[in-house]
């Protein structure tokens, strides 16, 4: 109903108080996207651990609405590379994000169709302004639940299948202990390929 609402977040869980949708992601629809695939099929051999979860309350995808949610991001590794979300641009590239963390630890990891990245920290309390045409991909590097509030507009839509093709420049790893961002060996830029090919 088009009438205003309020939602709670459970504190500690931050499972929304009303949700429309209940996203789980798992190991196994994260095919191709862990650098070490031998500590990824060795894993997923073993069992198919849930790696995210999203809270969404539907809203019609248009222009003048705003999305909105809670994304859980356990915590975990595959090999030394945390438990991540698989990242996306939007399908309409000229829509920025906002996102507030709610608890636990992590980063985003972010970067443009040119190639440029950028790379923020997560805290409880921590707000980040994502502009148009950043990809986003979130990562727990903590050992609890990473909890995050998430808004973008109605129109925005995802475009998975650049991350999947193309991967993010930069991956988070566990170095002894500490989480690292380091060059994605395997990252390719679509985008100087198509222009090379024009
Ligand atoms: O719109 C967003 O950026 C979030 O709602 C994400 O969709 C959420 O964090 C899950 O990530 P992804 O969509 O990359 O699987
Ligand atoms: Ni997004």
């Amino acid at each position: 109903m088009n009438i205003p609402y309020t939602f709670d977040l459970a504190p500690s869980t931050w499972i929304p108080s009303r949700y429309d949708n209940h996203i789980i992601r798992k190991l196994s629809s994260m095919k191709g996207q862990y650098y070490d695939t031998q500590a990824f099929d060795r894993l997923l051999a073993q069992s198919d651990p849930l790696l995210y979860e999203v809270y969404e309350l539907s809203r019609p995808s248009v222009a003048g609405e705003l999305l909105h949610g809670i994304s859980i991001i356990h915590p975990g590794k595959v090999g030394n590379e945390y438990y991540m979300t698989k990242g996306h641009f939007h399908a309409v590239l000229d829509t920025a994000e906002l996102y507030y963390c709610l608890g636990g630890n992590g980063m985003m990891v972010m970067e443009t169709p040119e190639g440029d990245w950028a790379v923020e920290g997560f805290t409880a309390g921590k707000t980040l302004y994502i502009p148009p045409r950043w990809a986003h991909r979130s990562v727990n590097v903590g050992d609890l639940d990473l909890a995050l509030l998430f808004i973008y507009p109605g129109h925005a839509g995802h475009d998975y299948g650049t991350i999947e093709r193309q991967g993010f420049r930069k991956l988070v790893l566990d170095e002894g202990g500490e989480a690292r961002v380091v060059d994605n060996p395997r990252w390719v830029h679509l985008e100087q390929i198509k222009s090379l090919l024009l």
